[in-house]
């Protein structure tokens, strides 16, 4: 596998979660994803991205284009140094929520990519990768 490019932002504010969707839409618009796909990894950056800002207290995400056996996929890294995630699996859960949310946000992010992976540990930050081919 090849990493196409790569290029890292901040994940502090919701200013930063705007431009992190706006520059996820313009990679996966280069790789040449279409509408849905297009939508699909935009919006499970939002999501993790307000995650990072909300429980993480900020961190960062790396955004890659990748090239695989002749195809192009894009994988989003988001990295924090917060609390963590003493429950995984609970977390994950349709419906579960520390926040006040929906609880949406991490199993959807799941269900619309490819690769999903997770490590969080209580004291060791959060950081959660997911891959989005074309
Ligand atoms: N980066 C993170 N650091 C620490 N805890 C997190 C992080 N991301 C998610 N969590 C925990 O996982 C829970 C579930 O996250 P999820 O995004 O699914 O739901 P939510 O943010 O609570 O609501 P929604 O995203 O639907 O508005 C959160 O409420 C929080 O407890
Ligand atoms: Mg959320």
């Amino acid at each position: 596998m090849t990493v196409l490019l790569s290029d890292q932002r901040a994940v502090q504010s919701a200013e930063d979660v705007v431009g992190i969707r706006q520059a996820v839409r313009q990679r996966a618009v280069e790789l040449g994803f279409n509408l849905v796909d297009q939508t699909k990894i935009v919006t499970a950056a939002s999501e993790l991205a307000r995650n990072t800002v909300q429980y993480g207290g900020g961190g960062t995400v790396t955004i890659e284009a990748l090239e695989d056996l002749g195809r192009r996929g894009l994988r989003l890294t988001f990295a924090d140094q917060g609390p963590g995630i003493a429950d995984i699996e609970l977390a994950m859960k349709d419906g579960y929520t520390t926040g006040g949310g929906l609880g949406l946000g991490l199993s959807g992010a799941r269900r619309l990519s490819n690769d999903f992976s997770i490590e969080s540990a209580p004291g060791q930050g959060t950081r959660i990768t997911i891959t989005r081919w074309r």
